[in-house]
């Protein structure tokens, strides 16, 4: 884990409240794995109270890039930050997705889309292109806009809406199903609680393994806070941010 002051490059706004960060971070962009997270300040000072955890959407060349929604104050600051602006960061954190040698389905829902374009260039990079990339999303303009950059690392990429206006039309899960993935096969998830639970529910009946990067607050990011605790399989707690964000769909319940 590194601590280092990260210079915006740009920020790129994809529709009315998803935006892309792109930071030059080359510690941390060097060393990320899919699925870890940041810890982001939104402003120069290192005050912990104004750092926001963020799954890494991408990292190349010395580049991070962060997809983010607005959704309150602290993400509506990053939406106003100027090109040459200095924020500090601190990651990777976390564990992240576990590459397997199987066929890939990768499956991302509403803002959990977020980490999922650096694993496909990860399994791209292991010569084991996603077999089928979903993401899934409210309408066309919420997953259309990130449609080129996951074309560049999968030949099947399937955009799901609820509202149909944009590929296939209905959920994630459903999306994954109209795949039929075979047994072997390796589901890896991201997004929303209920959109994990019907995937995990779904892999568990057709013998598929799964990893989900669940989604939770976070205050500290390192384990001091105990804000991001939930309950494992068997009893006790996991915590998000050292045992996770992602975790094998089996180690937690989803009733
Ligand atoms: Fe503080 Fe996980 S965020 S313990």
């Amino acid at each position: 884990m590194l601590q280092e002051t990260c210079r915006v490059i740009r920020l790129e706004r994809l529709s009315t409240d998803t935006w892309r960060l792109f930071l030059a971070a080359p510690g941390v962009a060097a060393r990320v794995q899919a699925g870890q997270f940041v810890m982001l300040g939104l402003t120069a000072g290192y005050d912990p109270l104004l750092r926001r955890p963020f799954s890494v959407h991408f990292a190349e060349d010395g580049e991070l890039v962060l997809y983010f929604r607005v959704v309150g104050k602290g993400t509506a600051m990053l939406a106003t930050v100027k090109p040459g602006d200095e924020l500090p960061l601190l990651g990777p954190l976390g564990n992240g997705f576990i590459l397997m040698p199987a066929p890939a389905f990768v499956v991302g829902g509403g803002i959990g889309v977020a980490p999922l374009l650096l694993l496909a260039k990860e399994l791209a990079g292991r010569d084991n292109q996603a077999t089928a990339i979903v993401l899934a999303g409210r309408a066309a303009a919420e997953v259309a806009p990130l449609a080129d950059s996951f074309h560049r690392w999968t030949d099947n990429l399937v955009l799901a809406t609820d509202d149909g206006s944009s590929g296939f039309a209905g959920r994630a899960d459903e999306a994954l199903s109209s795949l039929n993935p075979a047994s072997g096969s390796v589901v890896y998830a991201c997004g929303p609680q209920p959109m994990l639970a019907a995937i995990a529910s779904f892999c568990r009946k057709k013998r598929i393994k799964c990893q989900v990067s669940v989604e939770s607050a976070m205050a500290c990011g390192m384990g001091a806070c105990l804000g991001c605790a939930r309950p494992a399989i068997g009893g006790g707690y996991v915590h998000v941010c050292l045992d996770g964000p992602v975790f094998d769909a089996e180690a937690l319940p989803w009733d």
